[in-house]
């Protein structure tokens, strides 16, 4: 008998409605399948205020991680992990974090096969590296990955998605699609639990191999990363800026807030299109370069 743990952290349910499609073929006789969400202490609100999104941003971009209710009744022989987790401000959302620091997490994931399920905007690139330097912190050892983003990429959803996260609406409105992953890559990610199916059967996770490839587990576009690199580190410096002004719902962490997001709406206005055409320009002379990032990123799973 095989056992798997899949843990998950979801808000809307969405990334939770990936994970049940992910498992939907996977399960027996012989392979038990054990689904736990990960709790926080205190809850997070959803759908979110303008001022508690960014008062999480700090915390988020720094990793600090919040402290979650321990999982009861677990076992401690699990043959394999499925981590599902959601992105926020380019790093993993908070309670995955607060997990994985978690005394439980280090028991639990030391020396397993674990495979990461991310469900996000777009931006998911970054944030999987810090997972990577998480699971090695607990001594776990990542065998795949698989990433699912919102339709109507990039632009659209830098509109859709915030206010689908401060609204609760996720439907199409003038020239904007739904928020949110297609109903259709949610109910695919079926595949991935079909051929674990198959691999657990012949013990193929005990061979530190990726079991998902060749599945379209990922597609990483290489002309985000270098703006992920700028993106995390300008997070990191305003984290710092919004925390020395003062303790979360604080008036004077509001006023730091309120300055940055007005930067970040200038940003996003002249900086980021004139980024682009740069980018543009840039990456028509590195297209090798960008093809091999690409490869590096989209491992272990790959396309
Ligand atoms: C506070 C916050 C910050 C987020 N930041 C990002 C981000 O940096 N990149 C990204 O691709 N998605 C981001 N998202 C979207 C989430 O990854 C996810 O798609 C969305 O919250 C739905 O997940 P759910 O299943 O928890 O409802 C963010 C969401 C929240 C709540």
């Amino acid at each position: 008998m095989k056992k798997i743990l899949v843990l998950y952290y979801s808000q809307s349910g969405q990334l939770k409605s990936v994970v049940d499609s992910f498992i939907s073929k996977l399960g027996d006789k012989d392979i038990k399948v054990d689904v736990r969400g990960i709790e926080p202490v205190v809850a997070y609100p959803y759908p979110w205020s303008f001022y508690e999104f960014f008062d999480e941003f700090p915390d988020a971009a720094h990793m600090k991680g919040c402290e979650v209710h321990e999982i009861k009744n677990l076992q401690d022989d699990y043959d394999l992990i499925v981590l599902g987790y959601t992105i926020w401000f380019l790093a993993p959302s908070s309670p995955i974090v607060g997990f994985m620091k978690s005394n439980q997490a280090k028991k639990l994931f030391e020396n397993k096969p674990v495979i990461t399920l991310i469900a996000c905007r777009d931006m998911w690139v970054m944030a999987q590296e810090k997972v990577k330097k998480l699971l090695s912190d607990v001594g776990a050892k990542l065998i795949d990955n698989v990433a699912l983003t919102d339709q109507g990429k990039g632009i659209y959803s830098f509109a859709t998605t915030p206010r689908w996260l401060l609204s609760g609406k996720k439907d199409a409105f003038w020239i904007f699609p739904p928020a949110g992953i297609l109903q259709s890559d949610i109910d695919d990610a079926s595949r991935f639990g079909h051929r674990l199916n198959e691999a657990l059967k012949s013990d193929k996770e005990k061979r530190d191999e990726p079991l998902l490839k060749n599945l379209g587990a990922v597609s990483v576009n290489g002309k985000l990363i270098a703006s992920e690199i700028i993106a995390t580190r300008s997070f990191y410096i305003w984290g710092k800026i919004i925390n020395f002004c003062g303790k979360k719902k604080s008036f004077s962490r509001k006023i730091a807030i309120t300055v940055y997001t007005i930067f970040l709406a200038l940003m996003v206005f002249t900086l980021v299109p004139i980024n682009i055409l740069v980018r543009k320009i840039l990456n028509y002379f590195q297209k090798d370069r960008l093809k091999e990032l690409e490869k590096k990123y989209e491992e272990p799973s790959g396309r």
